[in-house]
């Protein structure tokens, strides 16, 4: 059997998608359970499914079963290139795999987090005295910190050019209503709509590709100290290097995968926090309590539980996006009662999930308690980095970044939010406070 589908017409059905998918996704839920499809238009049937132990199914499948880099390149391949972990299925995924995660997990994301500490101090400098949209100042920061930890041995000219050409793309490329609509999607030369975010693209990759290019003449003996140069002298289990066309859109993937999940996030921790004085001022506790004014070191993040039950509760109270972890059947797949053909894509419905009253007391209200020590969701009920073999690969690095910029402005900076109201509205593949979070910094008087 499949999974049920909504009786709306299709046409409807990908509207509603592209506007209010979380309200649709709820709908579906309320009245099919907890696995249903969509039918969308130019992209195909999509089941969603949001039961813990169906999840735990999919995450764990065997992955010549149920794909997911040839269903991503599908969806992305046209940007982001086919030679790079997100886009690789198989052992030429888990072999490539290897070699970027220690870069942004475990010991190589703590390496990072002086740089990070760094990058927030010199972007909290060039505040404006006045309201600005703290989304584009997040989106702009989490850029900066992978261009730096990318790129750490080029100069600063450098990185900001790079920083400056994809912040193009992901404003002006990425945010076209046409990555979103495959049919429509054609070149008419750089002045046409897509031939705009073609161009855009260009510019990132050539930039990068100018910068990777040192370091792969010189591959093993070039400065080691920037993750580039790493990968450039890092050789795969058969003992080959990575191409520079791999090099190059590994690199291309991480950034674009890293700076607006991380940016919209950060800002919908800030609008959570702001918005309730009382956990603002139980995080600053555990702060000033823990940092007694220092900067923050790697070997605090374990202290500072609250810190991170405020994240994982941001994260879980305004979704990303529709969904989180996207498979693509390869052959016939049994998931709970329903029998899914070959060929089936399958995504986590992450909005709805998060959103269950059997899974979260009272889910409407945002508290971080929801997370606290004593209080951990079970396996498979939190898992907005996907999972299983392809768990997000720059989560290491997410996490520490989150808590490093968010400790740094809780602990030293009162927040206006300068606009009435605040949703979640569309903003590229993602979802982002309306109006960019329009905030008013103002430094936190000493107690
Ligand atoms: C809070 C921020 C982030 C969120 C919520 C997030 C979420 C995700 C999700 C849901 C997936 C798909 C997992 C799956 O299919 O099971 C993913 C994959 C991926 N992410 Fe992230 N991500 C974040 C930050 C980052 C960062 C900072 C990087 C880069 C350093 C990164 C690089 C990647 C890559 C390369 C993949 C593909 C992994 C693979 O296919 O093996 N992400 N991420």
């Amino acid at each position: 059997m499949f999974p049920p589908s909504p009786r709306l017409p299709a046409v409807l059905q990908t509207v509603r998608f592209l506007r209010t998918p979380f309200s649709l996704l709820h709908e579906c839920f309320e009245s099919l359970g907890p696995v249903f499809h969509l039918r969308l238009l130019g992209l195909g049937k999509w089941v969603f499914v949001s039961e813990p132990e169906l999840i735990k199914t999919l995450f764990k499948a065997d992955p010549d079963v149920v794909r997911s880099g040839e269903i991503n390149s599908r969806q992305l391949g046209f940007l982001l290139g086919l030679d790079a972990t997100f886009s690789k299925d198989g052992d030429d995924h888990l072999r490539r795999r290897r070699l970027v995660l220690p870069h942004f997990n475990g010991p190589g994301a703590k390496d990072l987090l002086p740089l990070i500490r760094e990058r927030t101090l010199v972007a909290i400098d060039r505040w404006p005295h006045d309201t600005f949209a703290f989304q584009s100042w997040a989106h702009r920061l989490s850029l900066d910190v992978l261009g730096h930890a990318m790129f750490s041995a080029s100069t600063d000219e450098q990185i900001d050019e790079l920083v400056e050409r994809f912040d193009r793309f992901a404003t002006d490329g990425l945010r076209s209503p046409l990555i979103m609509m495959p049919w429509l999607q054609v070149d008419l030369g750089r002045w046409s709509p897509w031939g705009r975010v073609l161009e855009l693209r260009r510019r990132v990759f050539d930039a990068v590709r100018m910068l990777v290019r040192d370091r792969l003449a010189d591959r093993e003996g070039y400065d080691q100290s920037d993750i580039a140069s790493k990968m450039a002298g890092s050789r795969e289990a058969d003992g080959s290097f990575l191409s520079e066309d791999a090099l190059v859109e590994e690199i291309v993937n991480d950034i674009f995968a890293g700076h607006e999940t991380t940016g919209n996030i950060l800002s919908w921790c800030l609008e959570c926090v702001t918005s309730r004085p009382d956990v603002r001022d139980r995080l600053r506790e555990e702060l000033d309590r823990v940092l007694a004014g220092r900067p923050i070191e790697a070997s605090d993040l374990r202290q500072l539980p609250y810190l991170h039950a405020v994240i994982q509760e941001a994260i879980r109270y305004r979704p990303l996006a529709p969904m989180a972890g996207m498979r693509l059947t390869k052959e016939p797949f049994t998931l709970g009662q329903f029998r899914l053909p070959p060929e089936t894509i399958v995504v986590q419905c992450f909005p709805v999930m998060a959103n269950r009253t059997d899974l979260y007391r009272d889910p409407e209200r945002f508290d971080p308690d929801h997370f606290s020590d004593d209080n951990k969701p079970p396996a498979y009920h939190w898992n907005p980095f996907g999972g299983g073999r392809r768990m997000c690969l720059g989560k290491g690095l997410a996490e520490i970044e989150l808590a490093v910029i968010m400790a740094e402005i809780v602990r030293r900076y009162d927040v206006e939010i300068c606009q009435s109201k605040v949703e979640p509205v569309r903003d590229g593949v993602f979802f982002a406070p309306s109006r960019g979070l329009r905030v008013r910094m103002t430094p936190r008087p000493p107690s």
